[in-house]
């Protein structure tokens, strides 16, 4: 076989590794279908990755990303074990959620701190944080229209909403009361209630942002691709599936991939067959 013969066999012999080998293997393109579809729940529709449940799933979105559709209403995603309500869902990285178990009650029964599971998610720059006491003696000193009635067995029946400066101010006072919470809100929902438009349930029932930008560059470079974004069932670690085979980042270009192999054969034919 002499040096141009050989070129010959191996550059075929590499094209039919590369190229002939993945075709025949398409049988994976079934996650790559499958991921393609979209979780949809009552208004919201058309939610992807990092997002899976209700039949989009798991390796089709990332760990922490369930959502559950609620009475085929409203999706809502489980965070350190406190459940929420999902009111929108941008394709940059933001959602807005709300705590379902305060929802419409600004009296609720469990009082407890919203935390976020921060290997995921972080608070977006815009929310403000709302200071709420219950279990409150009638304190005059308060602003009446920062006080509202939730009846407690013992007879402390107020609670107030105050910001951070003014819980600062009134220090004092609140040290009677029962249990402090701090609900995050929207500005604008914030600006609402302190305008006196909304009562507070209104204000926490608009939501607050979250982001999770992180879960979201790489997806971008696998969707640019061609891919669909998803995950490794086993390892869990991110996925670009294809229309041949997933990839750990993105899809490869036939074009692309056949100029590179180019490349390194002719600088191949000079370095390898010259000797
Ligand atoms: C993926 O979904 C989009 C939008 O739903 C659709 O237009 C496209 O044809 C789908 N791709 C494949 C390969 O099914
Ligand atoms: C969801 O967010 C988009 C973009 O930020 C906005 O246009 C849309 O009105 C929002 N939908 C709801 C229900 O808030
Ligand atoms: C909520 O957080 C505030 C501030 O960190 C704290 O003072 C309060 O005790 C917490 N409330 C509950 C119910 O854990
Ligand atoms: C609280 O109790 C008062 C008097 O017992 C009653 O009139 C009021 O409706 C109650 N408020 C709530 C929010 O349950
Ligand atoms: C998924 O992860 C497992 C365990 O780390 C690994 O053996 C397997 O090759 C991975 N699959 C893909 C398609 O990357």
């Amino acid at each position: 076989m002499d040096t141009y013969n050989f070129f010959f066999f191996f550059s075929a012999s590499i094209t039919f590794i590369l190229v002939v080998l993945p075709v025949a293997y398409s049988h994976e393109t079934d996650q790559f279908m499958e991921c393609n579809g979209t979780f949809n729940c009552g208004t919201i529709q058309g939610i992807r990755y990092p997002f899976w449940g209700n039949g989009r799933p798991r390796y089709c979105g990332h760990r922490g990303f369930e959502l559950l559709c609620h009475e085929n209403q409203f999706p809502a995603i489980d965070i350190n074990s406190q459940r929420f309500r999902v009111l929108n869902i941008s394709r940059t990285g933001t959602m807005t959620i709300a705590p379902v178990d305060i929802w419409d009650d600004p009296c609720p029964q469990q009082l407890y701190n919203i935390s976020l599971d921060h290997t995921l998610f972080d608070f977006a720059s815009s929310i403000r944080d709302l200071d709420i006491f219950y279990g409150c003696p009638l304190e005059d000193d308060i602003p009446s229209q920062n006080r509202f009635v939730c009846n407690t067995s013992n007879g402390d029946n107020y609670a107030y909403y105050l910001d951070e400066s003014l819980s600062r101010i009134h220090r004092s006072e609140l040290e009677g009361c029962g249990v402090r919470i701090m609900v995050p809100v929207s500005r604008s929902g914030f600006d609402e209630l302190w305008s006196g438009i909304d009562k507070i349930a209104d204000a926490w029932n608009k939501g607050f942002d979250v982001v999770y930008v992180k879960e979201m560059v790489p997806c971008m470079a696998c969707r640019n691709s061609g891919g669909v974004c998803g995950s490794n069932d086993t390892s869990l670690n991110f996925l670009c599936f294809c229309p041949d085979k997933p990839y750990s980042k993105s899809c490869i270009v036939p074009g692309m991939f056949s100029s590179s192999l180019n490349i390194f054969l002719s600088n191949c034919l000079t370095a390898c067959f010259m000797v």
